[in-house]
């Protein structure tokens, strides 16, 4: 397992991997802004929701990684980002208005993964490529196979494999001393708290990291027979705690988190019923948002999953260009998750 230090030389590898895969020559690295005259694209950026702890990082990395690279690259991005405020109706209109300011190309933050096909023919049948992230469109179980990005060579998707972070997130747990099982009654109780339900890493973390535990022979049992559903909230997390740890009391041994705000709910949960992380009980997450670094610093988490929005947005952000540029491109892109633990 990494260490958190590790962790932090990794993502800073990853980052600047991310940074150096262009082929475009390295520049000074500085963000300073092209001459009048320069090359001007507009890019459209459409993000699901600002409220939504990791998608801010995630956008405002996007924003500074366009500035160095119109530092290097010696052109003008003009970004034009928009709040989807979780709507997809909304987001349908924020598409319509890129569509007539003649955008050159957009990246998107899908609301809903299932409004994916119409979104993707409008800006096709418009002339303007897309990059897809964060939210993996699907059809069935299908890897890679998306119809709105293999049969359009100018869409693609960026983003990380649920399923690995969901594995991590398990390993955490199946690498501890006990395996999650704090009464030695051979049985891991636990609950798991959701992000949104149409959603693919919502769906493969809950699935994966039961799976871990499984595969390595650990009997695990889920505390509710309905899914829980924290809408990847802070605020829904610890009301689902509060609940599981009200009804459960002692025999709720791990609290498994779709992603890190719902854990961070969680972690004030677990403090408010007096229980002890790392004595009475487990909590993991993905994502390390800053909020859940310092809990696992101080022994209120678990650990978590670092979901690396550097390498993901500099990836975006990079196909973008080459989208701008008139390159091939690929039609997924992955990044990769990393465990992170005390
Ligand atoms: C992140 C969540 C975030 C979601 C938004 C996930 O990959 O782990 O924190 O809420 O993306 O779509």
């Amino acid at each position: 397992m990494k260490t958190f230090k590790k962790l932090l030389a990794s993502a800073l590898v990853v980052g600047m991997l991310a940074g150096c895969s262009s082929s475009e020559p390295a520049g000074s690295g500085s963000a300073a802004p092209a001459g009048d005259d320069a090359k001007t694209y507009n890019v459209g950026v459409a993000i699901y929701d600002y409220n939504d702890a990791f998608m801010t990082l995630y956008r405002n990395e996007i924003e500074s990684y366009f500035a160095e690279r119109a530092g290097k690259d010696g052109v003008q991005y003009n970004i034009k980002m928009v709040d989807g405020k979780n709507d997809q109706g909304e987001q349908g209109n924020q598409i319509d208005t890129f569509i007539a300011q003649k955008m050159d190309v957009v990246i998107l933050n899908l609301a809903m993964t299932s409004s994916a096909d119409t979104v993707i023919q409008k800006l096709v049948d418009a002339g303007i490529p897309v990059v897809l992230i964060n939210r993996e469109p699907k059809e069935g179980d299908v890897d890679e196979a998306y119809p709105g990005i293999v049969d359009n060579p100018t869409v693609c998707y960026v983003g990380a494999d649920a399923r690995q972070s969901g594995t991590i997130q398990g390993e955490i747990i199946v690498n501890l001393e006990n395996h999650g099982d704090v009464n030695g009654d051979g049985v891991v109780n636990y609950i798991m708290i959701q992000g949104q339900k149409e959603n693919s890493d919502a769906q493969y973390r809950t699935e994966y990291s039961i799976k871990a535990l499984t595969d390595a022979g650990i009997k695990v049992n889920n505390l509710y027979s309905d899914p829980q559903l924290g809408d990847w909230k802070r605020d829904l997390g610890a009301q689902i705690s509060d609940n599981a740890l009200a009804q459960f009391g002692n025999d709720l041994e791990v609290i498994f988190c779709n992603n890190d705000d719902m854990a961070c709910g969680a972690a004030t949960s677990i403090e408010k019923y007096g229980r002890k992380v790392g004595e009475d009980i487990y909590l993991v997450g993905v994502d390390a948002i800053q909020d859940a670094v310092d809990l696992i610093a101080q022994g209120k988490m678990t650990g978590t999953v670092l979901n690396d929005h550097i390498g993901q947005s500099h990836t975006a952000v990079d196909v973008a260009i080459d989208l701008l540029n008139g390159k091939e491109i690929k039609n997924y892109y992955w990044v990769d998750y990393l465990p992170v633990t005390e």
